[in-house]
């Protein structure tokens, strides 16, 4: 008798990969990243942060339905969380939400988890170099105002 091949995989990794939560394009976003894998498969993750926290994320994948599955839940688990605590989300972390997947698979939420990271990566490299330009402006207008006073004082 042959075996069923979906008979190991959970219900909730059937139910992301048929209706992957989180899937699409974000046009407002201040953290990017686009990883292929080993698989040569493609996952890209879009981040709106505001405060520190995930507001929104979207994902899109070219891959098989367990990477649509591991990007789906990757989101959910990153959604709403600080940048902080979304950058460590791995890929047991995924394995273990969607109740597992086949050995063979695994790789779909190292993916997942490697590109969400990336995301966060982008967004705190963006913040950072936001605050350099505040901070190199604010030197410049200071600098200014010195050169105006001793301007003025002679
Ligand atoms: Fe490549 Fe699933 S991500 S096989």
């Amino acid at each position: 008798m042959e075996s069923d091949p979906s008979r190991d995989i959970s219900p909730t990794v059937i139910e992301h990969a048929r209706r992957p939560r989180n899937n699409g394009v974000l046009s407002n976003f201040n953290g990017h990243a686009c990883i292929t894998g080993a698989c040569g498969d493609i996952m890209e993750f879009w981040l709106l942060v505001e405060d520190d926290i995930i507001k929104r994320v979207r994902f899109i994948s070219d891959g098989c339905g367990f990477s649509d599955a591991c990007g789906s839940m990757a989101a959910c688990l990153a959604e709403g969380k600080s940048i902080a605590d979304a950058a460590v989300i791995g890929q047991q972390d995924i394995l273990s939400a969607l109740g597992g997947l086949p050995q063979e698979v695994e790789h779909c939420a190292l993916l997942a988890a490697n590109t969400l990271k990336a995301a966060c990566d982008d967004y705190l490299a963006n913040a950072t170099h936001g605050m350099l330009a505040e901070q190199e402006e604010r030197l410049r207008n200071t600098h200014a105002l010195r050169q105006t006073q001793d301007l003025t004082s002679l």
